[in-house]
């Protein structure tokens, strides 16, 4: 019921923004033509095929997954809601479609859960943390929390791509690919969102990011370090990889040094046909 609203709110915005200029135009056309993408790499995970993983790699990664599919259930209610005070249409329906994208990312991990005989979380420290830290700021601040959970979990789908485990790699591979196009429209928006500030503003939300982004990647290596072992990556690499997503994110995000100004949006990799 959930996702036939959203489908028809995303129809509906797109229909109406169809004539105008905003820049995320070329991002709701991507999330648009996502969604085929999405069914064929779905078919390609193999379900069905026994896990090789020892019992106790099994527990680390299932209580992993539980954290992440937790995290990922989010309806985006309030940052649709913040986002929708601006007025541009084209961008909501984008980020309507990019909620979508997240949700189907938890059904994802909630597939491989079952397969494990595991059950969802109904809730998590790490969880209520970040969607109360959200709550609490505006529409800018939530994305830059997305910037840093995306390109710290970059790395952390990373680790599981390089599982043993068939089915975790197939569903790491799959959300990867949306999750490197998922930083590149956060740093549109922020972008978009910091071109009036001064550059002595843009340098202490980068600092504030940044402590975020410290403490972020510290509680994930910290909190998911056997899963991140049962994968063969230990935890301070894990954390130093982290940290450098998220600095070649923040520099064209927060236009520091020669991202400062003049540089065209991201857009996605893989264009949409228009
Ligand atoms: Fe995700
Ligand atoms: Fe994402």
């Amino acid at each position: 019921m959930r996702q036939q609203e959203l489908s028809k709110t995303s129809t509906n915005a797109t229909t109406e923004a169809s004539a105008g200029t905003s820049a995320f135009a070329v991002w709701a056309d991507y999330f648009e033509a996502n969604l085929a993408r999405h069914d064929r790499l779905d078919a390609h995970i193999p379900w069905g095929s026994a896990s090789p993983l020892s019992s106790a790699d099994r527990v680390a990664i299932a209580q992993s997954l539980q954290r992440f599919e937790l995290g990922e259930r989010g309806e985006g209610t309030g940052l649709m809601s913040k986002a929708g005070v601006r007025g541009d249409v084209v961008y909501d329906a984008a980020l309507v479609l990019f909620v979508q994208e997240e949700q189907k990312h938890s059904a994802l991990f909630g597939s491989a859960l079952k397969r494990f005989g595991v059950e969802p979380l109904a809730e998590h420290w790490s969880d209520g943390a970040f969607v109360v830290l959200r709550r609490l700021m505006g529409l800018r601040t939530e994305i830059t929390l997305f910037l840093i959970a995306e390109t710290v979990a970059l790395e952390y789908f990373g680790a599981l791509h390089g599982s043993p485990d068939p089915v975790i790699r197939g569903v790491a591979e799959r959300v990867l690919t949306d999750e490197v196009e998922h930083i590149r429209f956060q740093i549109d928006q922020l972008r978009a969102g910091f071109e009036r500030v001064s550059p002595a503003g843009r340098m202490l939300a980068a600092a504030a990011a940044w402590t975020v982004a410290l403490g972020a990647a510290t509680v994930v290596a910290f909190d998911h370090g056997p899963a991140l072992r049962a994968c063969g990556l230990r935890p301070l690499t894990f954390w130093g990889r982290a940290l450098r997503h998220f600095r070649l994110a923040a520099g064209p995000a927060f236009r520091l040094g020669r991202h400062a100004a003049g540089a065209a949006p991201h857009g996605p990799t893989v264009p949409a046909p228009r």
